[in-house]
């Protein structure tokens, strides 16, 4: 496997490989792998010749310093990681490799980027388009893969490479979760195990939610007044939601797809955790 820090080294072993026909599956991350990621890189690895893996804490998508600050940062297991998932390029390049100057560029798809993640985190879709919208130039890859657990992010980064017009296949990929129903995320490590098994509620309320066969109104308020009830454990918002847009539904019949975001605080810092359950 083949580190890289600079673009200049990562163009020119893809160069390499597209000479020779090979496709590029590319799957971006921030580090701090676990096995939801595991499971990405190896679908690429599986779908494509070559597999390129950034590992970049990207700065700009952090409207809060201190979230940023807090971030793991595990280069030496994440690179492990991917060794045994048969990653072929790791990209992990410093912050002014990748913004010599500020990125000025301003991406905006209402309302995909601005309700949810968007409202309570001014910005950080627009970080997300910045990195993204770069990785896209310099690995050109065939497929990029995403994980399903940040549900709005896939759809925004869809409605960016229709908009740039990227021929770019985005492969949306299943939340993997651990086997109290928690999703896995990189912020799971900053539980402490009380707070993990606090988390685990999030889950178990959403898969009874949609057991429960309730309108739209009492669903939103079944998931928050039970969250709310366990101590430990706050809803920032939950939000029905049409699985494309993400616009607001009313009624079940409101859209094709269907799906309920959620945010939670949990636990004494407190650490933001974001989940989803489709409901059609
Ligand atoms: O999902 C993430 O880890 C990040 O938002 C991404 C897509 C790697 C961009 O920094």
């Amino acid at each position: 496997m083949l580190i890289v820090q600079t673009i200049a080294e990562l163009k020119a072993c893809l160069n390499g490989e597209r000479e020779q026909g090979h496709s590029v599956g590319l799957v971006p991350t921030m580090g701090a792998l676990h096995a939801g990621h595991a499971s990405l890189v190896e679908r690429s690895v599986k779908e494509n010749d070559v597999t390129v893996v950034s590992i970049f804490l990207n700065p700009t998508q952090f409207n809060d310093k201190k979230d940023l600050e807090r971030y793991p940062r595990t280069l030496e297991a994440d690179c492990e990681l991917l060794e045994k998932c048969g990653a072929q390029v790791v990209f992990a390049p410093s912050v002014d490799e990748v913004y010599p100057e500020p990125d000025t560029r301003v991406f905006s798809y209402p309302p995909t980027d601005a309700v949810m993640e968007g409202a309570f985190r001014p910005g950080h879709f627009n970080g997300v388009c910045q990195i993204v919208s770069k990785l896209f130039d310099y690995v050109e890859p065939d497929r990029a893969y995403f994980g399903e657990k940040d549900y709005q992010q896939i759809c925004v980064i869809r409605r960016m490479v229709e908009d740039l017009k990227m021929d770019i296949n985005i492969v949306a990929c299943p939340v993997i979760r651990e086997e109290s129903g928690l999703a896995r995320s990189s912020r799971n490590t900053l539980l402490s195990d009380e707070e993990r098994q606090l988390a685990a509620h999030i889950y178990r309320v959403l898969s009874e939610s949609r057991k429960k066969q309730m309108s739209v109104a009492e669903t939103h308020d079944f998931v928050v007044s039970e969250i709310d009830a366990i101590e430990g454990l706050k809803v920032q918002y939950f939000s029905i939601v049409d699985g494309l847009t993400l616009a607001d539904v009313s009624t079940w019949d409101d859209a094709e797809s269907v799906v309920g975001c959620i945010t939670v605080y949990c636990g004494a810092v407190p650490i933001r955790l974001i989940d989803h359950i489709r409901y059609k």
